[in-house]
């Protein structure tokens, strides 16, 4: 019996929640890849704290869902997404391009990543792995900076 006990409670799949409170009402969060996972459940609490939350993602049908979803359950309307595609500079030069109608970026979460994908190179012949998890990021925080830094503190 004990022994059964000790194995549910080792198994039990551990879940660490975010407790914080702090309200971001007038802040601005961007989530990569906020449409699944441990993106989409960030964003999700962002929402509940009051920010205007965008989900950068590929899969713009898999991105309504999430958006919809966060908006249901956090009661925060202010959910959005824009499409990016971190595989691809263009993308992100053109998501950065686009950003530029935000007023202030005070969040940026760089959740976005992949693995397991096969040896694969994207247009630029970068491997798409280095791309989406290093290169895309580097590149997207980069071309963000100046809005990062006039929303201080962000
Ligand atoms: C995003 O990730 C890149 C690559 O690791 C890093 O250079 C950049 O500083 C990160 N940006 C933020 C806001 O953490």
């Amino acid at each position: 019996m004990l022994l059964i006990i000790g194995c549910r409670i080792y198994f039990q799949p551990i879940k660490e929640v975010c407790n914080c409170e702090t309200k971001l009402h007038g802040k601005v969060a961007l989530v990569t890849g906020g449409n699944s996972g441990i993106g989409k459940e960030t964003a999700r609490d962002l929402a509940r704290r009051g920010a205007r939350v965008i989900i950068a993602s590929r899969d713009n049908k898999k991105s309504e869902a999430a958006v919809n979803d966060i908006i249901y359950t956090t009661g925060n309307a202010n959910v959005l997404y824009r499409h990016l595609d971190l595989a691809k500079v263009e993308s992100i030069r053109q998501f950065a391009e686009d950003f530029k109608d935000e007023d202030r970026l005070d969040i940026l979460v760089n959740n976005s990543g992949v693995g397991g994908l096969k040896n694969k190179c994207n247009e630029r012949n970068i491997d798409v792995i280095m791309q989406i998890n290093y290169f895309g990021p580097v590149l997207l925080t980069n071309l963000l900076l100046d809005k990062l830094k006039k929303s201080a503190p962000s």
